[in-house]
């Protein structure tokens, strides 16, 4: 699930060089403007033309966590509304009470103020992590929706646009959002490390970048809690703080299966286990590895097949070593078959 800061308005400027040492860096770098916000091209460059032209639509922001949603829409909103801002936003978040009488007295009122604006500019009530409203307070927004549509418009962010209700669905016009690309994070890294002249290694970009694996909130905040911890990036201190399976480890009992050396993969899994790390976060970890293995592309697949089922079997519960063992045992043999042919 989500985890969001609750000085989520702070922008760069507002925070400037005053001796932010304690300040989370996914606040201090949280882009203000819709064109520093990094990846997922068709969505911002919709918002830009947006931002120019005004007349923003009912908006349903959809996409996994930390890929830019609540950012675009507080972006989009200042750019839109400039200094109007204070009396022409209602931000209502996973924190506020967002029940059937808030959508009824708040929102309705928020709706009917009459504030003046320049042409083409809307009042905007902003409902991030809208997924969490409950069906009977999404239905009581529809009617308000369309009723003060001239003057009021709604901008909805959710992990999962499914939980909206379909009659919202409807009356919105949906912008997806996808896992930011390794290079779009590196990027953004790149600026985050000049700025607060972090000392780091190749390696180590790349380890904040895997276990990232497309949020961008989570490598900023994997890249503060190295930097806070050791004052160096490199690939040790990141899975140390991440407390993450070393994929290279990982990696190693992957060529020992695939090298016909079955007991000293089960062995590599055993240490892990031992360390304490749960069936999740190792299976996590072999999925990921395997998808950036260099191995046949037929393998691969079988492999990806295995782990998938694998994987549904710890969540269901049976997360004990044996289940991981098996897992070993079926890609070892799915390797013998695909020799074999
Ligand atoms: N596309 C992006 N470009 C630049 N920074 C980003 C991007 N996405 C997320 N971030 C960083 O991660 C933080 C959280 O992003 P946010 O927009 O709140 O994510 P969510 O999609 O979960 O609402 C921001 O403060 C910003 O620092
Ligand atoms: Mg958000």
């Amino acid at each position: 699930m989500e985890k969001e800061s609750p000085i989520s308005t702070m922008t760069s400027s507002s925070v400037g060089n005053s001796g932010g040492y304690d300040i989370p860096w996914v606040e201090k770098y949280r882009p203000s403007t819709v064109a520093e916000i990094v990846g997922n091209e068709d969505a911002v460059s919709r918002f830009q033309v947006i931002a120019r032209a005004g007349n923003i639509p009912n908006l349903i922001l959809s996409g996994p966590p930390g890929t830019g949603k609540t950012t675009s829409i507080l972006a989009l909103a200042h750019e839109l509304l400039g200094p109007n801002y204070r009396e022409a936003v209602l931000e209502l978040n996973a924190s506020d009470d967002r029940g059937i009488d808030v959508v009824r007295n708040k929102i309705k009122m928020f709706a009917q103020k009459k504030v003046t604006l320049p042409p083409a500019r809307h009042k905007i009530v902003i409902l991030d992590e809208a997924d969490s409203m409950t069906s009977g307070a999404q239905q009581a927004l529809r009617r308000t929706m369309e009723i003060y549509s001239n003057s009021t418009r709604f901008a909805l962010a959710c992990n999962t646009s499914s939980k909206i209700i379909e009659p919202i669905q409807s009356r919105c016009a949906l912008v997806r959002f996808s896992r930011l690309s390794d290079q779009e994070i590196l990027g953004r890294l790149m600026v985050v490390l000049q700025a607060e002249k972090v000392p780091y290694v190749p390696e180590g970009l790349e380890a904040i970048i895997f276990t990232a694996d497309g949020d961008m909130r989570q490598a900023l905040n994997n890249l503060q809690a190295t930097f806070s911890g050791f004052r160096l990036i490199n690939q040790e201190n990141v899975f140390k703080v991440c407390d993450q399976p070393h994929p290279l480890h990982v990696k190693n009992m992957v060529r020992h299966v695939l090298g016909g050396k079955f007991d000293d993969a089960c062995s590599g899994l055993k240490q892990l286990y031992d360390l304490g790390y749960s069936p999740t976060d190792i299976i996590t970890t072999l999925f990921r590895v395997i998808k950036n293995y260099d191995m046949a592309e037929y393998l691969k697949l079988e492999f990806m097949k295995e782990i998938g089922f694998a994987h549904m079997r710890i969540c269901d519960g049976v997360g004990s070593y044996l289940q991981l063992c098996g897992l070993l045992a079926k890609l070892a043999l799915a390797r013998d078959t695909a020799k074999a042919a």
